[in-house]
């Protein structure tokens, strides 16, 4: 692979090397797998503590939705992280990010969703842009304000949509602090319409859309994100054929979060039949204190092979061009092609069968973002 400037300029077996790409300066892989940079399409990056007490409750049976109903969840995450100071919630993220460069991860979504007021969410999102560092994976930015309602709009549900749509939605944008607008949509969070006046608005404002559908039941959640045009719908685990169908047709890229699947307890997507039929597929971690407290990509990749039925060359793609095609970066990051970023992972494996079969703590001993070694190793 060759790079000028952080961009890739040439790629292919090394015999075809163009002579004035053998110039200048170089550096020997030493047998490691080189594989474009992972993309993590789907995390809830910013919070303040975890919630391993809950993680004992489902154990012991304990539904999401009954936890949520107890004031536990989200809701419990969001007074921890309104409570804390940016520049620990920075930290945080820094932290993070610098651990899921460790794993290859060069690219990297994170939502809000944990301040749920107009003040705690532009907290949230203006931490991402002062994170941001080309030492770390880069940090797309999604809006997710209509994550749950919070405590001061219980019963007044409309009131808070409104407020998103009207007041956070048109501030956001203003100051350019997310690409993305997400909303939850379930029989717990929001309905179908409050999700279609949220996207109306955030269409207004010139955010792309992505949504959480189908997590916990099937809402017409696959349906709805094809009829309002999503960039992704994200979960899917209760997703109808037919609501993947429109989605397929619609191109919206539909995101599995395998780690979701086991702590929330929903069956698995099986997509072996869907992939045949050439449905496209991201994974991603879900990264959040509640559902899904791991950061792992790699891990995830590797559940989606032995969960939802994945080669694990699939899975690869799925951890890098189809999540930046659910991050409409595709054009960007995601592959090894020339004009695109330099981004790359070096993988100590012989093979992605190799290396995505086993459950390693880490495989990765080399990431490169736009032409820097930024974690790793090798070098
Ligand atoms: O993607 N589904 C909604 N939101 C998260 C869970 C967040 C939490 O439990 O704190 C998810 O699974
Ligand atoms: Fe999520």
């Amino acid at each position: 692979v060759a790079w000028e400037g952080g961009r890739i300029t040439w790629a292919g077996p090394e015999q075809h090397l163009p002579r004035e790409c053998a110039q200048g300066e170089s550096f020997n892989a030493k047998g490691a797998l080189v594989v474009p940079g992972l993309v993590d399409c789907h995390t809830h990056l910013a919070f303040a503590g975890w919630r391993a007490d809950e993680f004992e409750l489902k154990v012991r049976g304990a539904s999401y939705a009954e936890i949520a109903k107890k004031g536990g969840g989200i809701l419990s995450t969001v007074s921890k992280t309104r409570a804390v100071p940016a520049p620990e919630l920075a930290e945080h993220c820094r932290r993070y990010l610098r651990k899921s460069s460790e794993l290859g991860v060069t690219t990297l979504e994170a939502k809000s969703g944990y301040g749920l007021s107009a003040e705690s969410e532009l907290k949230i999102l203006e931490v991402y842009s002062e994170v941001a560092s080309d030492s770390l994976p880069a940090v797309i930015p999604t809006v997710l304000a209509a994550h749950a309602v919070p405590l001061e709009f219980q019963g007044r549900a409309d009131d808070y949509v409104a407020l998103i749509a009207n007041e956070l939605i048109p501030e956001v944008a203003k100051r350019g602090l997310a690409k993305f607008l997400d909303i939850f949509v379930e029989e717990i969070a929001f309905s179908k319409n409050q999700a279609r006046i949220l996207a109306e608005a955030g269409k207004r404002s010139g955010l792309s859309l992505k949504l959480h559908v189908d997590q916990l039941g099937d809402g017409g959640g696959a349906a709805l994100a094809a009829e309002l045009g999503a960039v992704s719908a994200d979960h899917l685990e209760h997703a109808s054929l037919e609501g993947l169908r429109l989605m397929k047709q619609r191109g919206v890229v539909g995101v599995l979060l395998p780690f979701a699947c086991l702590y929330a307890k929903q069956p698995p997507l099986k997509a072996r039949q869907l992939l045949d039929e050439g449905h496209f597929f991201a994974v991603a971690t879900d990264f959040n204190p509640g559902s899904a407290p791991s950061y792992h990509l790699p891990l995830a990749l590797t559940l989606a092979c032995t969960m939802s039925q994945f080669t694990p060359a699939e899975a690869l793609n799925a951890g890098t061009l189809i999540a930046a095609r659910a991050l409409g970066l595709e054009g960007e990051v995601g592959s090894l092609e020339v004009g695109k970023r330099a981004d790359m992972a070096l993988i100590d494996a012989p093979s992605v069968n190799e290396w995505l079969y086993q459950m390693q703590p880490n495989a990765c001993v080399g990431t490169i973002r736009g032409g820097n070694l930024i974690s790793g190793s090798l070098f």
